[in-house]
């Protein structure tokens, strides 16, 4: 059986590892892994193929920034040679980015069987790019492994058929079940003297949040406030960081430390050691879940309810001053840590490579 794993930005790394290392234990599976090039940094690709243990991508598209139609389209005019010639019986594709979509396009015009990891996830609000790819994703997949059952009852509510539906928990925590042990304390810590100390763990990427200055910077503001209580550690998107640039500051707490992007198990190991973070991200919301480390998400909905019901997670949407409301509550001890949500136990992609493999 030949199956090719597309990937491209950098939660899809995360999820392609555990995956592609339980196919290759079955040993009946030839695998082929295409990098988009959607991300390409180092700090946001090289870093986590070398952390994760996943091998060279054998084609990189080199596709790069660009509009959502342009990339999108690059990416299909790109892959579609690669199919073309290595005919896989498989493609296995992940979460929600344009590489996932453009990818699943591809392979239904030619017939390919299609399996969409973290499949089922709503936030029921188009005005996100990553709900749109969702949809589609799962409407051209044959194979749909869900997190979490409300991902289940979403695909069922849209009419997919429950025998192309499996319930396999989440890849994501896999890879962090697996690494967390290699997660010591980040030098960053140190050098910021911050080890040993409370802080704040901030990541910020949306689009609704980040693009424009002055919403960017209302958030900004607020967090150079509550700087001047716990200090703020905020590894940087490239995406934030390129409206950051056009942003004039002055007076900037020294508490508030902007870094570039760390590593995978950098990043890990900031998170455990977190006394609350603040983020917009999808995957960090669930690892701070399983972490029970609480998390504010800036956000006015959720993909993954889950993380709210039964994590740490708590949607403050985009006031500002409910963020700092949150903040004080959680500083006073009074922080949501939660529970683990069922199957986010580190079988995820043994579970899918099973399913795989008995259907082959
Ligand atoms: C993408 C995904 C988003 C995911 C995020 C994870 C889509 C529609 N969005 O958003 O769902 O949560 O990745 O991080 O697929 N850039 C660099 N270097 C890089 C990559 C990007 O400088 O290696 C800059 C470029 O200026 C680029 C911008 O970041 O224009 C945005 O990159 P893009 O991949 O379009 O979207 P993300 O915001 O990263
Ligand atoms: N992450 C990382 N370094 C960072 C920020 C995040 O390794 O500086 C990891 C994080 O632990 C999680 C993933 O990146 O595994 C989440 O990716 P991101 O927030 O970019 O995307 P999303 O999940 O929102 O799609």
């Amino acid at each position: 059986m030949q199956i090719l794993h597309v990937v491209g930005a950098r939660p899809n790394f995360m999820k392609l590892a555990p995956v592609r290392a339980a196919l290759a234990a079955h040993g009946k599976v030839h695998q082929t892994i295409v990098h988009t090039g959607q991300h390409y940094d180092v700090s946001m690709s090289d870093v986590f193929f070398q952390q994760l243990q996943i091998p060279e991508p054998d084609h990189n598209l080199g596709v790069g920034s660009a509009s959502h139609a342009q990339q999108a389209a690059e990416i299909m005019l790109r892959l579609e040679p690669i199919i073309l010639k290595g005919k896989p019986d498989l493609l296995l594709v992940y979460g929600d980015v344009n590489s996932t979509v453009a990818a699943a396009l591809v392979c239904a015009k030619l017939l390919i069987p299609i399996g969409h990891v973290e499949a089922g996830l709503r936030s029921f609000d188009r005005t996100m790019p990553e709900e749109i790819n969702r949809i589609l994703t799962d409407r051209l997949a044959d194979y749909l492994f869900t997190p979490s059952m409300d991902g289940n009852e979403n695909l069922i509510h849209e009419g997919v058929p429950p025998e192309k539906i499996h319930l396999v928990g989440n890849v994501m925590i896999d890879t962090l079940i697996r690494l967390l042990p290699h997660a010591g304390t980040p030098k960053l810590l140190e050098e910021l003297s911050l080890a040993g100390y409370p802080y704040v763990l901030v990541t910020l990427h949306r689009p609704s949040n980040v693009d424009d200055r002055a919403e960017l910077r209302r958030i900004l503001l607020t967090l150079n406030e509550i700087a001047g209580e716990i200090p703020i550690l905020f590894p940087v998107h490239p995406r934030t960081r390129q409206v950051m640039r056009a942003l004039e500051f002055a007076n900037f707490s020294p508490h508030l430390h902007l870094v570039d992007p760390v590593g995978y198990l950098e990043f890990l190991g900031l998170q455990r050691k977190a006394t609350l973070v603040i983020t917009d991200s999808g995957g960090i919301q669930e690892e701070t879940t399983y972490l029970g480390i609480p998390c504010l998400t800036v956000r006015e909905n959720t993909e993954r309810p889950i993380t709210v019901q039964l994590g740490s997670n708590i949607l403050v949407g985009r006031d500002m001053d409910r963020l700092k409301i949150e903040v004080e509550a959680i500083l006073s001890g009074k922080g949501k840590t939660g529970t683990v949500p069922p199957l986010w136990d580190g079988k995820a992609g043994q579970r899918i490579a099973d399913i795989l493999v008995s259907g082959a």
